[in-house]
């Protein structure tokens, strides 16, 4: 049996679209064993699909398969904290559990860097699972199904505070809502800022990251999609953030805080109640250096 832990992950970092991504010390479980047919429990009573549509299975299967190795079935635990469709990496949890997981019981015939190909092939983009694989804040590009990658450490002296909604926002979804063209100016303005978080979030040029999230790509299209999400982005610069942005493809509003700042979490917790919006969760996060972890028993 192996036992697989995955952070939470929070992709795009405003302008960063596709290309940067930080782990969150924030962890779903998951514990995998070969067995005959599909055996899949939800140990926390989170709704999963427990057949074969389920990602981590599936996700294993299909690397049972690219190894040529016979596929009987799967017994999966999982305890699922990250909240599913809220721009916190759920789906990439699952893939890169699910890859890293099949990978231990064959005996580790993949390495690490084949896995995060994999992973980022599967979902698309290398921004969510890329972190998840290896901790940290990620800046990352797929080339020919091929992830080009750097690891920076997150700094111990920021927090992160996930602001999530009581509503689901597909990654389709959020996705559908995105022009097919933008103007060049417009891919300027973003280069500019995601090269500039790429280099203030890990090196402690905090006040670089207002503007660094600023973004013309897909904040602008979004933002619609969330309910209060623009007053909420905005109060969260009121009670001092150093930036705040769609974490993901939402629904989750991400502010980045100076450590130490006790009060946001309780105005932020007062000023969504006075809205009547009690059903949203404040999670004050920190990052995770680390990545996924796998034990083997
Ligand atoms: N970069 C992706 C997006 C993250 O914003 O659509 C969601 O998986």
């Amino acid at each position: 049996m192996v036992k697989i832990t995955v952070p939470a992950t929070s992709a795009n970092l405003g302008a960063g679209f596709d290309s940067l991504g930080l782990a969150l010390a924030y962890y779903n479980q998951v514990e995998m064993s070969e067995d005959q047919g599909v055996h899949i429990f939800s140990e926390d009573g989170v709704a999963i699909p427990t057949d074969e549509s389920n990602l981590i299975y599936q996700t294993a299967k299909s690397l049972y398969e690219k190894c040529g190795k016979p596929f009987c079935g799967l017994r999966i635990v999982q305890r699922n904290r990250i909240p599913l469709a809220r721009g916190l990496g759920s789906s990439s949890a699952c893939i890169t559990a699910g890859l890293l997981g099949a990978n231990a019981l064959l005996g580790n015939p993949l390495a690490r860097q084949e896995l995060v190909n994999m992973a980022a092939v599967m979902e698309g983009h290398p921004d969510n699972t890329t972190p998840a694989f290896m901790g940290g804040m990620v800046t990352a590009a797929i080339e020919n199904g091929q992830v080009y990658a750097v690891k920076q450490q997150l700094p111990d002296d920021i927090q992160f505070a996930a602001i999530v909604p009581d509503f689901e926002l597909k990654t389709a979804d959020a996705r559908a809502a995105l022009p097919s063209q933008v103007a060049h100016k417009d891919g300027v303005y973003n280069l500019s800022r995601a090269a500039l978080m790429a280099v203030s979030l890990c090196t402690g040029h905090y006040e670089n990251l207002r503007p660094a999230v600023e973004d013309r790509l897909h904040q602008p299209y979004r933002i619609g999609l969330i309910a209060h999400g623009r007053e909420t982005v905005d109060q969260c610069y009121q009670l001092g953030a150093y930036a705040a942005y769609i974490s993901g493809a939402g629904s989750t509003l991400m502010a980045i805080l100076p450590r130490g700042n006790d009060s946001f979490v309780p105005q932020m917790a007062n000023w969504l109640r006075e809205r009547g919006l009690s059903g949203w969760r404040i999670l004050l996060l920190e990052g995770d250096n680390d990545g996924a972890k796998v034990e083997q028993e």
